[in-house]
């Protein structure tokens, strides 16, 4: 496609991004990297717009010091995280900037981007001149919950100035809600965001030039428990992880058109009392009594004065954090579908979707107590609350005189489908008019689409995002509803890559991983947490995990796959090589010492319901292939970095580690010691088979095993990830589709077939008569087991990157029956597409791929072209494949290969 002066169409790039900032606004760092993608415009026909490669891009830089500013032109084809061109900025410096790239033609040169904007945080500790503050007062007993308080002040700003610029820093110890003159400050929901308190604290910064007024102002903030000194943990938990008294840091900068800035920050001038609140829990939900409402307290003019003092505390310790993580705020609101009486006349509200978040209720009338029940599934037509453990997850509102109108909790959240309304008042009946879910998670980009012409495989994709929705709340969780809702590092490390593609997690992984070392490096046997941010280390004595554990290497390496992020293994490598070289506790033979626990491939489906780490594969096996396998990460990663002498060190010790597997397990003949699907889809993922016969073998067993289970799954967390694409690799794509179409339990589909709208923690925490599976760890929205979203992506859709996007490998493996798959990526170079169609006999394939980046395809052709496929390159543009093809057999029978085991259940998932 050419423009009116016929020169071919130029792509136009993207507003710039700062580092991986969801707005620019509170960057932490002086030389902030810069990112832009090009794209055409909307009415372009993408179809014809050809290749187009940078060659050198101008940055043009309009800082508040005029020094500062000035246009940068730079001869490089980078377009992602590009280092910063100009001067250092300084703490609270707002910049504004644009870019423009040259193509590969003389006059190539695009139009500039729109004006991104920026603004620094606060990069020095004297910046803060606010110090927390707590109340004076205590006024709860000793160890129990502590009830949230508010803290305010009054302040004047001069009549005869006018206010050109105001700004909030703002944290807690705590989780808190912010106001100025009776408006709420932002719309973040359980703001700071959990971190590692003890190392590093996130603040938030809010323009609040229209709130603030000429005259008499007043700010405040209600602080409750949140994870600093809530009941948090496992095994029910323990309070005050953190601290025991609730504090706020707030600093309030108005800069006046005389040039003057005002600051009123946080000190022994506020004032603070108990909160209308009068009780907030993570776990256990919050109760809000209206009888204690203070009406008008947020704003000026307000008497305070049985308002108690409040005393300052030393500043945090702790490194203050503008971090890149996109807030926790509501993303969507969800109406109820039904309501229920129960058999035992309790009023139950189906939401028909499993969410994250909590209730609002619409009005309450006066003198009322209402309580909010919140589970995620029914047993007996009833609440099924024992999936809960010791959580509560009940909100409860009283009103006094007055009706209450819109409440929702403010800082706790619930995991739930459920909601079982108690004390409704008499003589009225709730609807469904009164109530709305509010979805409340990390605000993350959606970044990866993915869909097929199969609607269960398409409704298990959109399940696995509303898992991952649900638990990215600012630490990657396991789950949302029982008391746990915790980082554990394994289910992050599985299910890293499906996450990495459908949303952009660099700011909350990021953010994880900054304290995920910080925990770790802190300990002198570099063992890192089990559970980050660490609420279990004081009564627990760390030893080395694998699988967990090894998300040291495994979060950023995968991450870095998905961003390019170099930087981010630059910060992670000391984390990575303290795990390696110093915290794993190994035998004589450098793999793992096989006295130690492990917990192994956790929820593998035989494993007794009470004992989810006592499944049919060997944990020290397990943990094995993965110590051989991150060491040629790690390997990779040191290469990437430049660090060349522990690139030959880890490269060398691989080769000896897998030599060592290979002695303790492989036979000459190929067979592994344990015949499992996790333990052979693992030793091949991992390359653990020193020979192409042995690799064979491990086919052919693979195949065996999949049959015999009459193509139910037989793998927890550490094998899922590897089951599906060790078929492929193995060259047998036709058992995964039929193991991902299997719908009896365990499979990814049984749990569809019970109504499932979220990923569940077993495969069969509903059984199949619609009775919980009597063990412990019953979650009905955990992502783990969602980590066969990577080979819906990466397999199904074909679509795959291993250095950011900068080159995407196409490999579509269609199969299972499917008549077409459309996966996109919107990913640092732009928008990724691929889609293709199963015409008779023909494979057809249409492929956008993004200006400033290239593919390279691998079609599907013949069957007995397999293993000799040809790789087509091509820049970026549209391009369209249209191939013969020959499918496999749908569904696969027993004359499909040579094994013919007992197939004696038909298949019937269509
Ligand atoms: C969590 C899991 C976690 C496991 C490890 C469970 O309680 O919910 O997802 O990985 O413990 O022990």
């Amino acid at each position: 496609m050419r423009d009116s002066s016929n020169k071919p169409l130029q792509p136009v790039p993207s507003t710039p991004r700062f580092e991986h900032h969801p707005d620019g606004f509170g960057i932490g760092n002086s030389r902030p990297r810069l990112s832009w993608s090009f794209f055409y415009p909307a009415d372009a026909d993408l179809k014809s717009v050809g290749s187009w490669t940078q060659r050198a891009y101008d940055i043009e830089i309009k800082a508040e010091d005029a020094a500062g500013s000035g246009t940068h032109h730079i001869e490089s084809s980078e377009s992602a995280l590009v280092p910063w061109p100009g001067a250092d900025l300084i703490s609270k410096e707002a910049v504004i900037i644009r870019v423009r790239g040259y193509g590969q033609e003389k006059d190539d040169i695009t139009q500039w981007s729109s004006w991104a904007s920026a603004e620094a945080g606060l990069f020095e500790r004297e910046r803060w001149s606010a110090l927390p503050i707590a109340s004076s007062k205590k006024f709860e007993a000793e160890d129990v919950t502590l009830r949230p308080l508010r803290f305010r002040k009054e302040f004047t700003v001069p009549l005869e100035r006018d206010i050109l610029k105001a700004r909030l820093y703002i944290t807690a110890f705590g989780v808190y809600e912010a106001h100025i003159n009776g408006s709420r400050v932002g719309d973040h929901v359980l703001a700071p965001g959990w971190t590692s308190y003890h190392h590093r604290l996130a603040y938030q910064i809010f323009d609040v030039t229209a709130m603030v007024k000429k005259g008499q102002n007043s700010i405040g903030a209600e602080v409750g428990e949140g994870w600093y000194g809530g009941l948090i943990g496992i095994r029910g938990g323990q309070r005050f992880n953190y601290g025991k008294e609730l504090a706020l840091l707030a600093q309030l900068e108005i800069t006046l058109d005389n040039g003057e800035v005002m600051v009123k920050h946080t000190d022994h001038s506020w004032q603070c009392h108990t909160s209308a609140i009068t009780n907030s829990e993570i776990y256990n939900g919050e109760t809000y009594d209206m009888r204690e409402e203070q009406y008008g307290w947020e704003m000026p003019g307000f008497d305070s004065t049985a308002w108690a003092s409040v005393k300052e505390l030393p500043f945090t310790s702790a490194s203050m954090i503008a971090s890149d993580m996109a807030p926790t705020r509501v993303t969507e609101e969800v109406k109820p579908v039904s309501i229920t009486i129960t058999p035992s006349g309790k009023t139950i509200f189906d939401f028909g979707q499993n969410v994250v978040g909590f209730v609002r209720i619409k009005r309450l009338p006066p003198h009322s107590k209402v309580s909010l029940v919140h589970a995620e599934v029914l047993v007996d037509q009833e609440m099924g609350m024992r999936p809960l453990r010791n959580a509560k997850c009940t909100d409860t509102a009283i009103t006094a005189d007055n009706e209450l109108l819109h409440w929702c909790p403010k800082f706790t959240y619930h995991g739930f489908r459920y909601m079982q309304v108690n004390g409704w008042p008499e003589g009225t009946t709730p609807s469904l008019e009164d109530f709305t879910a509010l979805v409340t998670h990390t605000d993350m980009k959606r970044r990866g689409w993915f869909k097929c012409s199969n609607d269960l495989v398409n409704k298990l994709h959109a399940n696995i995002v509303w898992g991952m929705r649900g638990n990215f709340v600012s630490v990657p969780t396991d789950c949302p509803q029982r008391d746990e809702r915790l980082g554990w590092t394994g289910d992050i490390q599985v299910f890293g890559p499906a996450a990495n593609f459908l949303y952009d997690t660099n700011g909350i992984l990021g953010n994880w991983l900054a304290d995920f070392s910080a925990e770790q490096l802190a300990r002198d046997d570099k063992i890192p947490p089990l559970i980050c941010p660490d609420v279990m280390s004081s009564w627990w004595t760390p030893t080395p995990q694998a699988i967990w554990h090894d998300a040291t290497i495994l979060v950023p390496y995968n991450l870095y796959q998905a961003s390019g992020d170099i930087f981010l293994l630059r910060r992670q490598y000391v984390s990575m090589t303290s795990w390696l070289d110093t915290a794993i506790r190994r035998g004589s033979d450098r793999l793992w010492d096989p006295t130690l626990w492990q917990l192994g491939d956790w929820v593998d489906p035989a494993a007794p319901p009470s004992q989810p780490g006592l499944g049919r594969t060997d944990g020290v096996l397990v943990a094995d292939a993965y110590l051989v396998y991150v060491t040629g990460i790690l390997a990779d990663v040191s290469a990437l970095l430049g660090e060349a002498h522990d690139a030959r060190r880890y490269a060398a010790d691989k080769e000896k580690l897998k030599a060592a597997f290979a002695h303790r397990y492989i036979t000459p003949a190929g067979n592994l010691a344990n015949y499992t699907q996790a333990a052979i889809a693992l030793a091949v993922q991992f390359d653990l088979y020193p020979t192409a016969a042995q690799r064979d073998n491990a086919a052919v067993a693979l195949m065996r095993l999949v049959k015999t289970a009459q193509y139910h799954v037989s793998t927890g967390f550490a094998g899922t990830p590897a089951i599906l694409p060790a078929l492929t690799r193995t060259g047998q794509p036709w058992l995964a589709y039929r193991m991902l179409m299997e719908k009896h339990c365990p499979s990814w589909l049984y749990p569809l077939t019970m109504g499932a709208t979220t990923i569940w923690e077993r495969w069969d925490a509903l059984m199949p008569d619609g009775s919980l599976n009597p063990g412990q760890m019953l979650s009905f929205n955990h992502y783990a087991l969602g980590s066969v979203a990577a080979w819906l992506h990466e397999t199904v859709g074909g679509l795959v990157s291993s250095d950011g996007w900068r080159t995407i490998d196409v490999r579509p493996v269609p199969g299972g029956g499917l008549t077409w798959a459309e996966t996109r990526f919107d990913g640092p170079f732009g928008v990724v597409e691929a889609k293709w169609r199963v015409e008779g006999s023909r494979f057809k394939l249409e492929l956008q791929v993004p200006p400033n980046s290239r593919a390279i395809i691998v079609l599907p052709m013949q069957k007995k072209e397999l293993g000799e496929k040809k790789k087509i390159k091509v820049a970026s543009g549209w391009h369209a494949f249209d191939v013969e093809f020959e499918p496999d057999e749908w569904p696969p029978t027993g004359s499909i290969n040579k094994y013919s085991g007992p197939l004696s259940k038909a298949c019937d998932c269509f």
